[in-house]
């Protein structure tokens, strides 16, 4: 299947309002399907049907035994579709299926899945210049019959894209406000550092609760000792201080970002920066911060303008509205390298040819 349909697709260009587009699930035509049994893996195809018919006991339905990724395929000015790192995203896969009792999803079939789909949707490919891009979600879920707590017989792994504008509201380079949780997101020896399921339905509230008070999203402190800060309910915080160093938190909960682990590296060797990764303590260090963002694949870089504790509101760079200049440095090398437009010299891209 898939080659010829692709060549289709391409020639049909989707008649979207690409500009438009926010952070929402759009069906494309196309999703990759594998699955496990018996210790082995299929090889895997693309197929047309996105709902999943599953069994009503299957583990990842009662006790969260799943795990999933997001990364995204960027359209270059030159025609070339590029993904961003995706290896880092094989790799985080595998921890999260490892301490969720579920078979590693090898490295190749990762790869050619995400490849597959995306080559399938050509023509939802948000366009150069758009500012939209293909979220490429890949999910790993334990399904078969089950009732007591135990791991899977069988596995799904699935990827399907969606083209997406950007995660916050407003277009570009969005200021954002966080607000302080009081819930605790992950536990210091439990599963914060992996990307499952589990850690994000009890995020659903403090998100609710931060959009009432009028932020974008909860910002999570650690939860021992709620002093220092872990991250936020969809990105990693990174933070330009006052001494001119860009620190991130240390902290064995919070999801190790693929953007906040670049950033860092941009920082350090495109900015001449001094980085650290190191416990940041909210209370007594706030007053340094002298910029703040959230990062990740779907928030890209978002300046944070403020910050929501002690029941009043913070602000950080200026009126709490600006966009400092480091991130908007940090941002525009990120995204010139996402979008090919610089050189990577890092190695970081991808190219899926078409
Ligand atoms: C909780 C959490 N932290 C951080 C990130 C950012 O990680 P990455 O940069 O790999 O997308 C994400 C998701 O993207 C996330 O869900």
């Amino acid at each position: 299947m898939g080659r010829e349909l692709n060549l289709d697709a391409k020639v049909i260009k989707k008649d979207l309002n690409w500009a438009e587009l926010g952070f929402q699930y759009h069906r494309t035509d196309f999703r990759f399907s594998a699955s496990y049994e018996n210790g082995q893996w299929s090889d895997g195809e693309l197929i047309s049907e996105e709902s999943i018919a599953i069994h009503e006991g299957a583990p990842s339905l009662h006790y969260a035994q799943q795990c999933f990724e997001g990364l995204k395929a960027q359209a270059a000015e030159d025609g070339r579709i590029l993904l961003f790192r995706p290896d880092l995203n094989s790799e985080r896969m595998n921890h999260a299926a490892g301490r969720l009792l579920m078979p590693d999803v090898p490295g190749k079939l990762f790869l050619r899945a995400v490849e597959e789909t995306v080559r399938a949707n050509y023509a939802w490919i948000p366009p150069y210049g758009s500012g939209a891009s293909l979220y490429i979600r890949p999910m790993l879920i334990g399904v078969g019959e089950n009732l007591g707590l135990k791991p899977a017989q069988q596995f799904e792994f699935r990827v399907f894209v969606s083209p997406v504008g950007p995660y916050y509201k407003a277009a570009g380079l969005a200021v954002i406000s966080l607000a302080v949780s009081a819930m605790d997101r992950a536990a210091p020896n439990g599963t914060g550092s992996f990307k499952v399921g589990a850690n994000y339905a009890g995020g659903l509230l403090a998100t609710r609760e931060a959009q009432q008070l009028g932020a974008s999203e909860a910002l999570y402190l650690d939860s021992a000792e709620g002093r220092y800060i872990d991250e936020a309910g969809s990105a990693n915080i990174v933070i330009a201080m006052k001494d001119g160093k860009l620190i991130t938190p240390a902290s064995r909960a919070i999801l190790p970002s693929i953007t906040r682990r670049s950033l860092m590296q941009i920082a350090e060797h495109t900015l001449g920066m001094q980085t650290e990764e190191r416990p940041i303590e909210l209370h007594r260090e706030f007053a340094d911060f002298e910029e703040m963002g959230a990062c990740g694949t779907a928030a890209v870089l978002s300046p944070v303008g403020k910050i929501w504790f002690d029941d009043a509101w913070h602000t950080i760079y200026q009126d709490g509205q600006s966009v400092g200049p480091i991130m908007q440095q940090l941002y525009d090398s990120l995204m010139g390298i996402q979008k090919g437009e610089l050189s990577d010299q890092f190695g970081w891209l991808h190219e899926v040819t078409v």
